[in-house]
C-alpha cells in the first residue's frame, strides 16, 4: 500500500485531531518541498497554508471535527497552498475523515492546479488577443481604404494649386496627417495579422547584428548595449518584421531606463524546448527553437500592468508619448511566425522578453541579404537631399540597411557645399525637387557642373515645375513620384547605378 501511495502524483496527507501530520507521502514532498521527516509531527496549517488564511483553516478544521462523522467525505475545494520556498499555488483538495481505535484522523488528497490555471489563463488571454485583433484589424482595414481616398484626393487637389501657396501648405498638412494615420493602421494590421507577409529562411544572427548596429547609434550613452549572439540557425521569417520587433522591444527598454541609465542585453541562442515546457506553454512545441531575448535593468513591470502589456493601445506613458501599440505589434509578429513570447519581470528587477522562433533549417548555412529580402541593395555611395529631416533619416536608415553608404542633408545649400569638397565621394545623387532656397533641379545642375557624369534621381510630388519630359531633357536619370514606395525606391536606385556603369564602360 505504501508503494502505491508513494507513486501517486498527488499529495496524500493524514493529520490527527490536532491537525498534526501523521502521514506524508512522496507526492506531498514533491508538491510542498518538505521531506516526510520534516513534516511529520508539525501542524499542517503551518506547513502548507499561507499565513493570512491559517486561522480560518483552523476554525474550519475544528468545525468539521465537531460535526464530523466517521468516513464522511468533506467534498472538494480549491485552496491556495504554500510551498516550503514560500511561493503560493492553487491546489484542489478532497478530505476524508475516519476513525481508528476511537481516534479520528483526516486524510486529504491534494492535487496541484498550477498548470491547469496557467493553461486557462493563457487560453483566455489568447482568445482575448484574438478578439481584439479581429475587431481592430477589421476597423483598420476599412480605415485604410478611407485613408486611401483622403490621400488620393489630396494629391489630386494639390495638382490644382500653385506650389508654395497657403492652400498647398494646408494640403500638405492633410497629407502628412493622413500618412501618419496610415502608419498607425498599418501597425494595427500587423498585430492583428491581417497583412500577410513574405517569409524566407533567414539567419537571425546577421539580421540582429544589423539592428544592433543601428541601435548603438540611437540609444543614449547612459544605456549600455550588450549582445550575446550564438545561434547560427535560420528561421522562416520576414526580415523587416523581425527588425521591427527588436526595435520595439529596445525602444521600451530604452524608455524604461531613460532616467536611470542601465543595460540592454540582447541574446540569441539555440534552445531545445522540452516536452515539459511545451506542456506549460501551448504555443510552444517540443523541438529546436531560436530564442531571442531582450533584457533590461529598468524598473520592471508591476503585477497590475503585466497582464495587459500586449493589449493594443495599453500604455502607461503619458498622452503623446506612446500609442501602446509596440508590444501588440511584437505579439502579432511573433505569433504570426509560429513563435511565442515569455515575459519575466518584477518591480525593481528589470524586464526580460524571451521570443521563441521555431527553427526551420537548423543546418542551413546560406546567408540571405541583411535587408528585407524583397529589396535589392548595393554598396555604392549615395547623397540624399530632402528638406524634410524625417525623410532624410528614413533614407539614411533604409539605404544603409540595403548596404549603401549614405550621406544625407536636409539643406540643399549645405549639401552643395559638402559636394563641392567631396565631388568624387559619391556615386549617385537622390534629391527632392521642391525645397526652399534651391530646387532639386537646380541642385542637380550645380553638381553636374562639377561632375558631369553624376547620376541623378529626382523625387517629386505632383509638381508643376517638373515633368518626366523635362527631367529627360535635363538628363535626369529617374523621376520618382512621391509618395515613394520603398521597393520602387530601391529598384530605381539599382537601375540608375547599373545604367551609369554600363554607359561609362566602353
Ligand atoms: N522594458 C520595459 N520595462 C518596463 N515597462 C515596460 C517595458 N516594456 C513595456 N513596458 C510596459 O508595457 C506598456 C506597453 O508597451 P507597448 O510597447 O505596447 O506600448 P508603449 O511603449 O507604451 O507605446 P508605443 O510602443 O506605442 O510607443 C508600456 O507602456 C510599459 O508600461
Ligand atoms: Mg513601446
Amino acid at each position: 500500500l505504501q508503494a502505491i501511495v508513494d507513486t501517486a502524483v498527488d499529495a496524500i496527507i493524514t493529520v490527527d485531531e490536532e491537525g498534526r501530520v501523521e502521514f506524508w507521502n512522496q507526492g506531498a514532498t514533491r508538491l510542498f518541498g518538505y521531506a516526510a521527516e520534516e513534516a511529520v509531527g508539525q501542524p499542517i496549517t503551518a506547513l502548507i497554508v499561507p499565513e493570512r488564511s491559517r486561522e480560518s483553516h483552523l476554525q474550519g478544521f475544528r468545525r468539521a471535527l465537531q460535526a464530523g462523522t466517521f468516513l464522511k467525505t468533506e467534498g472538494m475545494a480549491e485552496i491556495t497552498a504554500r510551498h516550503k520556498d514560500g511561493h503560493e499555488f492553487p491546489v484542489q483538495i478532497s478530505l476524508a475523515m475516519w476513525q481508528v481505535l476511537g481516534r479520528r484522523r483526516v486524510t486529504g488528497i491534494l492535487h496541484d492546479l498550477t498548470r491547469q490555471k496557467q493553461l486557462e489563463a493563457q487560453l483566455l488571454h489568447a482568445q482575448k488577443m484574438e478578439a481584439i485583433g479581429t475587431l481592430a484589424g477589421g476597423i483598420a482595414h476599412d480605415f485604410n481604404n478611407i485613408l486611401a481616398v483622403i490621400l488620393g484626393f489630396t494629391e489630386l487637389a494639390k495638382m490644382h494649386v500653385s506650389a508654395n501657396s497657403a492652400l498647398e501648405r494646408q494640403l500638405r498638412e492633410i497629407e502628412l496627417a493622413g500618412k501618419r494615420a496610415k502608419d498607425l493602421t498599418k501597425q494595427i494590421l500587423t498585430f492583428s495579422r491581417f497583412d500577410q507577409t513574405e517569409r524566407q529562411p533567414i539567419v537571425l544572427k546577421s539580421l540582429i547584428k544589423e539592428v544592433v548596429r543601428f541601435l548603438r547609434a540611437t540609444v543614449p550613452t547612459t544605456i549600455a548595449l550588450h549582445t550575446h549572439l550564438t545561434s547560427e540557425a535560420s528561421v522562416q521569417a520576414d526580415a523587416s518584421q523581425i527588425h521591427q520587433v527588436v526595435m520595439n522591444l529596445c525602444a521600451n527598454a530604452e524608455y524604461a531606463m531613460r532616467q536611470t541609465g542601465g543595460t540592454i542585453e540582447i541574446r540569441l541562442e539555440d534552445v531545445a524546448v522540452s516536452a515539459e515546457q511545451a506542456h506549460l506553454h501551448p504555443e510552444l512545441h517540443e523541438g529546436p527553437y531560436v530564442r531571442l531575448s531582450v533584457k533590461d535593468t529598468g524598473p520592471g513591470i508591476s503585477d497590475e500592468v503585466l497582464p495587459r502589456i500586449f493589449e493594443p493601445f495599453f500604455t502607461t506613458k503619458g498622452p503623446g508619448e506612446g500609442s501602446g501599440l509596440g508590444l501588440s505589434v511584437v505579439h502579432g509578429i511573433v505569433t504570426g511566425h509560429g513563435g511565442a513570447i515569455l515575459v519575466h519581470s518584477q518591480p525593481g528587477q528589470g524586464t526580460q522578453f524571451d521570443l521563441y522562433f521555431p527553427v526551420t533549417h537548423p543546418t542551413a548555412h546560406h546567408e540571405i541579404p541583411l535587408a528585407s529580402p524583397s529589396y535589392i541593395g548595393g554598396s555604392e555611395r549615395i547623397l540624399f537631399v530632402d528638406d524634410d529631416p524625417s525623410l532624410v533619416r528614413f533614407a539614411r536608415d533604409f539605404l544603409a540597411q540595403l548596404g549603401y553608404q549614405v550621406v544625407g542633408y536636409a539643406d540643399p545649400q549645405e549639401a552643395l557645399t559638402w559636394f563641392t569638397a567631396n565631388a568624387r565621394a559619391i556615386d549617385l545623387l537622390v534629391t527632392d525637387q521642391t525645397m526652399p532656397a534651391l530646387t532639386g533641379e537646380a541642385l542637380a545642375l550645380a553638381m553636374r557642373n562639377v561632375r558631369p557624369d553624376l547620376p541623378v534621381i529626382v523625387c517629386t510630388g505632383f509638381s508643376h515645375t517638373m515633368t518626366p519630359e523635362k527631367a529627360k531633357a535635363l538628363g535626369i536619370e529617374e523621376l520618382l513620384l512621391k509618395p515613394i514606395e520603398a521597393g520602387q525606391f530601391a529598384e530605381a536606385i539599382r537601375r540608375v547605378l547599373d545604367g551609369a556603369k554600363v554607359s561609362r564602360s566602353p
